[in-house]
C-alpha cells in the first residue's frame, strides 16, 4: 500500500544508500536507526493503538537523537572540525523543535498532523546529513580517530537518558 498523504512530490519514505554515507560506520549505523525510528511513526499512525505507539515512537526518537548528536558533536570536536559550532546550532534547533511536538502531543494527540510531522522529519534529516553532515566527511573517512571518538560515546549514554533517572 502507498502510503497515503507521503506522496506529495518530495514523495515516498526515506531510505538509507550509499549517497548518504559519511565515511564513519558508527555515524552511518546511527543515521539507519534514526531512519527506521521515523519510518515507525507512519507504521503506528495506521494501527488501532496510534497515539500510545506514536507517543513511544517519538521518545525514543528523542533519545536517540540526542545521543547521535553527542557522539557525532565529539568526533567532531576530536577531529577538529571548525564548523562545529554552527553544525550543533542545528542539532540544538531540531532537539528543541521534536520537544515541542512531543509536548504538543502529549496534551493532545490530535493536535499534531502526523503525516506533516513524518514528513517534517524525513526531509530534515535527509537535507541535514546530505548537506551538513557530509561537510566532516572528508576529515573523518579513513580517520581511526574519528571512529575511536564517535565509538567512545556510548550506547550507556541513550539508555540513562532513556531511564529519565
Ligand atoms: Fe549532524
Ligand atoms: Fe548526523
Amino acid at each position: 500500500m502507498l502510503s497515503s498523504g507521503v506522496a506529495d512530490g518530495s514523495g515516498e519514505r526515506l531510505v538509507w544508500s550509499q549517497k548518504y554515507s559519511v565515511g564513519v560506520d558508527e555515524i552511518d549505523a546511527d543515521h539507519k536507526v534514526l531512519i527506521e525510528l521515523i519510518g515507525q511513526i507512519d507504521s503506528a499512525a495506521a494501527g488501532s493503538e496510534a497515539h500510545a505507539v506514536i507517543g513511544t515512537v517519538l521518545a525514543a526518537l528523542f533519545d536517540y537523537t540526542e545521543y547521535h548528536f553527542e557522539r557525532e558533536e565529539k568526533m567532531m570536536q576530536t577531529v577538529g572540525y571548525t564548523v562545529l559550532p554552527q553544525h550543533k546550532q542545528k542539532h540544538d534547533l531540531l532537539k528543541s523543535q521534536v520537544i515541542e511536538y512531543l509536548g504538543r502531543y502529549s496534551d493532545d494527540p490530535n493536535a499534531v498532523n502526523i503525516e506533516d510531522l513524518s514528513k517534517f522529519l524525513q526531509r530534515w534529516l535527509s537535507e541535514h546529513i546530505l548537506k551538513e553532515d557530509m561537510g566532516y566527511r572528508p576529515l573523518v573517512e579513513n580517520n581511526p580517530k574519528a571512529g575511536e571518538a564517535a565509538a567512545s560515546v556510548g550506547i550507556d549514554f541513550f539508555m540513562d537518558v532513556g531511564r529519565g533517572d
